[in-house]
């Protein structure tokens, strides 16, 4: 066996990337370029993201983003052993831009071609910077995901539990809103909770004692808006951005320590991590550290660059699925759902 180098590339929402990883035969990974394009510029105005223009930013941008990602890796594309692009989930447009690019990319090329789930990316990002033997446990936090796997392999993963409604990144954005802050709200929320007091409002706690692992924050969302048009003051604003940040950390702690739980008896391992851009959230990452500590697991966090949506995290999947010679035919579908 030798090292892989994987070309990667993600287009699944509103992030055109590209990116160039080598895996060791030790498993042990090395980003060589990593190209982010955001468009939260075009989508703002909007208040979210419009797919259609997702999908045609993409396709103007793509191929230059993917000859950034070679130049800066240093790497010729005869120098690759393969492209690995997001199929799915997202949106629709959007990853049909990124796989077709990478299908005539291998087919000129003459390179077998991975199809990756954006998911299983998020799944190994934590992987790309530092060592996560399988199996872990993963919280997925994202702005279109929140969910508990069980991570016991390449495309091995089990999931634990997801939200019933609403994913957490998306709680964030929708309540920002109400609050009248800027999409992605997340991380201005942030910001406003900052100078906030937690305890002036009461909100519901979702599925509190809730045996499983399952999220919901539908009921948060609307009381938050309910209290959002009450707010007078910047101060009773922030006080509401604090209570919310402190709702969902609270319900991501709790359901994690359920899941905890259960992979303790399944698994020797004690490894947790944490993914997706919610990971970004102070709060969120010190609550479930100290969820972490409580249940005797080590925790994980990738650096903020890989939590948010990335290709050197679809380019470590793929190198990891081509070296076990799971590569996929040029007829390989787009998917909007897929489930892990
Ligand atoms: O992983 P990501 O970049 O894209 C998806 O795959 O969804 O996650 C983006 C989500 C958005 O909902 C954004 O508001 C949220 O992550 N987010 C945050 C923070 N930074 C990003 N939410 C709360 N606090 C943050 N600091
Ligand atoms: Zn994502």
């Amino acid at each position: 066996s030798r090292s892989l180098t994987v070309l990667g590339l993600e287009t699944s929402c509103d992030e055109t990337a590209a990116a160039v990883v080598r895996l060791d035969p030790d498993g042990r990974a090395e980003v060589l370029s990593s190209i982010v394009a955001s468009q939260h510029e075009a989508h703002r105005p909007f208040g979210g993201v419009v797919p259609e223009i997702a999908a045609r930013s993409h396709v103007e941008r793509i191929d230059a983003i993917a000859a950034r990602a070679l130049t800066e890796a240093g790497v010729g594309p005869e120098a690759l052993d393969g492209v690995a692009a997001t199929a799915g989930p997202g949106l629709i447009g959007g990853v049909m831009v990124g796989l077709s690019f990478a299908k005539a990319f291998a087919l000129a090329r003459g390179l077998p071609l991975v199809a990756v789930n954006h998911l299983e990316g998020h799944a190994v990002s934590a992987r790309l910077t530092a060592p996560a033997p399988y199996p872990f446990l993963l919280l997925l936090v994202s702005g279109g995901h929140c969910q508990l796997l069980s991570v016991e392999g390449v495309g091995l993963c089990k999931r634990l539990g997801s939200t019933l409604d609403d994913a957490a990144g998306e709680a964030f954005d929708k309540i920002a809103k109400t609050l009248g802050l800027p999409y992605p709200g997340g991380p201005e929320l942030e910001r406003l909770a900052r100078g906030g007091d937690a305890a002036r409002f009461t909100l519901p706690r979702m599925l509190a004692g809730h045996k499983g692992c399952d999220f919901s924050f539908s009921g948060l969302k609307t009381a938050a808006a309910r209290l959002a048009e009450t707010c007078e003051t910047d101060q009773d604003r922030a006080d509401l951005a604090a209570a919310v940040q402190a709702a969902i950390a609270a319900q991501l702690a709790e359901r994690t320590s359920v899941a905890m739980r259960s992979f303790a008896q399944a698994h020797e391992a004690r490894l947790f991590v944490v993914a997706g851009g919610v990971a970004a959230n102070a709060l969120v990452r010190e609550r479930l550290k100290a969820t972490a500590d409580q249940h005797g697991f080590t925790f994980l966090a990738p650096p903020l660059a890989y939590c948010t949506d990335n290709a050197a995290m679809i380019a470590l999947a793929g190198a990891e699925r081509l070296a076990l010679g799971m590569t996929s035919g040029l007829d390989a579908a787009a998917r909007p759902r897929w489930p892990l």
